[in-house]
């Protein structure tokens, strides 16, 4: 995939895509070291060796930096890990003109930009995302957070990076499970935005496309059009008072999934939670925003193939329930979805009750 870096502006930092990025970041760089500034590097296991080798042979300027690394795991997404992190930039004597550049997928992109928004009352960060979903949608936006309780982000701020750095170089080494978690946010950007995105993306099912090598220019063309819709929601909506609740479809109920799942031994990904959730919600729509059952068809049709299917009911339908009941997007007891009311069309604020709920969870367990 060859394209040098491409910038797209929010109002307040830089997203740089493409093969230059990281030469960008390394002139970006010369003013934190001129600075005198302390630069640390957040990673998780896996980033830490597969991803850091790589940033260091490109940056040797990163090889004085101080290397932090977590677990991987969206269990590791925790105030437990938090706190440690700051207590590690504590011992390394990190001040308030630091950097803290994250490297590594929405897991690690939400941690550290949740501890370097609180450490000293904010410190500089950067995120360098590594996996699908980190570059098309994790990193922008400037969201935070860590689960509690298992409960997804209950605690984060919206805080803007300095920088975001989408090298698709990384996405190499990503196993094709994640590839795959990546493609249902990919699939979301396109269904409540952009109709003819979808078309495009769904010429191929699912399963052919994670066969595609990520130095096809297919790639290309999937990240500058889901980070284009991400980042033209996020401009209009940084503080998700309407517009932006947009991106929550699918993820009302993928959360849920998601959030039973760790409490289990058996972690589901993001994407695949969010799959099964917008098929769902898809089902949701039929009722309350007038989606053409041949729409939602299609949908199903592409979706189920390559993501499989949980059994929600049949697991337990009242945990999902009561999960849900904890939504960010809930009013007054009332369960608040995205819908969609087309294929490219999403809605917001579409209050269900649970017997909708339950019906939408058992037509999506018989398919
Ligand atoms: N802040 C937001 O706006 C936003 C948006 C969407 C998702 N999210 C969050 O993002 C998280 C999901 O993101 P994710 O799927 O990137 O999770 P992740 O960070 O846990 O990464 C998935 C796995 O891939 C590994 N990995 C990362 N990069 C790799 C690479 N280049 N090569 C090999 N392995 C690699 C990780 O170690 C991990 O095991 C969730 O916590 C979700 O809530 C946040």
């Amino acid at each position: 995939m060859k394209f040098s870096a491409r910038t797209v502006r929010t109002s307040r930092y830089p997203v740089l895509i493409g093969e230059g990025a990281l030469e960008h970041l390394q002139k970006e760089l010369k003013g934190f070291w001129k600075m005198k500034s302390q630069i640390l590097i957040l990673t998780d296991a896996n980033t830490r060796r597969f991803c850091l080798p790589e940033l260091l042979n490109r940056l040797p300027l990163l090889e004085e930096a101080t290397v932090l690394s977590v677990d991987a795991g969206e269990e590791k997404k925790s105030l437990l890990i938090a706190e440690y992190l700051w207590k590690e930039l504590g011992s390394h004597h990190a001040d308030r003109a630091s950097l803290l550049i994250n490297l590594g997928g929405g897991m690690v992109t939400d941690l550290g930009g949740f501890v370097a928004s609180a450490y000293h009352r904010g410190i500089s960060t950067i995120h360098l995302p590594t996996t699908l979903i980190g570059q098309i949608d994790a990193a922008i936006g400037g969201k935070t957070g860590v689960n509690i309780n298992s409960l997804k982000n209950q605690v984060g701020t919206f805080y803007s990076p300095h920088g975001v750095y989408v090298w698709p170089g990384f996405l190499i080494t990503l196993p094709m499970a994640q590839v795959r978690s990546g493609l249902a946010e990919v699939a979301k950007a396109a269904l409540i935005q952009d109709e003819q995105f979808w078309r495009w993306l769904t010429r191929k099912p699912l399963l052919q496309i994670l066969e595609i090598p990520f130095t096809e220019p297919f790639w290309k063309e999937v990240l500058l059009r889901s980070i284009r819709i991400k980042m033209d929601i996020v401009k209009q909506d940084p503080f998700e008072r309407n517009r932006r609740k947009l991106l929550n479809f699918g993820h009302t109920i993928g959360h849920a999934i998601e959030s039973f799942s760790l409490r289990r031994e058996t972690l589901v990904l993001h994407g695949d939670a969010v799959a099964a959730g917008m098929l769902c919600e898809g089902f949701l729509s039929l009722h309350k925003t007038a989606l053409d059952p041949l729409q939602l068809e299609e949908m199903i049709r592409w979706i189920l193939p390559g993501f499989g299917k949980f059994p929600l009911l049949e697991e337990n339908g009242a945990a999902y329930l009561d999960l849900m009941q904890h939504d960010k997007k809930n009013r007054q007891q009332e369960i608040r979805f995205t819908l969609l009311s087309g294929i490219g069309k999403g809605k917001i604020n579409q209050a269900c009750t649970p017997g909708q709920i339950h019906e939408a969870l058992s037509a999506y367990d018989t398919l």
